[in-house]
């Protein structure tokens, strides 16, 4: 049972755009396909829910343009990009115009759904739309995954404190107190 619920105010949008700006994630790219056209949008919001079922969570503007199209679809792909696509990040941020085909950036195949699935991404999960819960300007989306790719030595692109980033290799040395960074 949950306890009982305190009424405190919301901190403002800013403050709280502020302080999530910290939080690091890795960026994806998700993609649907509707008749044979293709549509994808950049993502940071993109959480594990469980494994058993296998089970993610992608949040989505509903303002957005791709938003309708993964509705329409029930499926979608999460592209999790490698350290050297930020190119690709930029593009289905709608960084080249409105109007570009963001699907000349990179080379793209599909696994089991038709969704798109970006060559060389770190890792992919080709997901069947299933429950969908609206809050405020964003949908969050949950996808039963179908099927996977992953290069295990891949590392992944970064997002945070408003800028890409890769992340910091560190080799521990056979001395325990001895770290090497890169
Ligand atoms: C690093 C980064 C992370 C983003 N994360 C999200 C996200 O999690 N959800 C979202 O709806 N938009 C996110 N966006 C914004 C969309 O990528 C952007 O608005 C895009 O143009 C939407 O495309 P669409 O109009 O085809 O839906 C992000 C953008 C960037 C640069």
């Amino acid at each position: 049972m949950p306890g009982k619920k305190q009424t405190l105010p919301p901190v403002p949008a800013p403050e709280y755009i502020n302080a999530i700006a910290q939080h690091v994630s890795s960026v994806c790219v998700i993609t649907t396909e509707v008749d044979g056209e293709r549509f994808g949008l950049t993502a940071t919001a993109v959480s594990s829910v469980c494994a058993q079922p296998p089970r993610l969570l992608v949040c989505i503007n509903r303002n957005g343009f791709t938003h309708d199209k993964i509705m329409a679809a029930g499926k979608f792909c999460v592209n999790v990009l490698a350290e050297e696509q930020n190119k690709v990040a930029m593009v289905f941020a709608g960084m080249s115009g409105e109007d570009a085909d963001r699907f000349e950036t990179g080379t793209w195949t599909t696994l089991k759904t038709g969704a798109p699935v970006l060559e060389g991404a770190a890792a992919a999960f080709d997901c069947v739309l299933g429950e969908s819960s609206e809050h405020s300007t964003h949908t969050v989306l949950f996808g039963d995954v179908v099927a996977t790719a992953h290069v295990a030595s891949q590392d992944t692109l970064l997002y945070g404190a408003r800028r890409f980033r890769q992340l910091r290799k560190l080799f521990s040395s056979i001395r325990d107190d001895i770290d090497e960074y890169l």
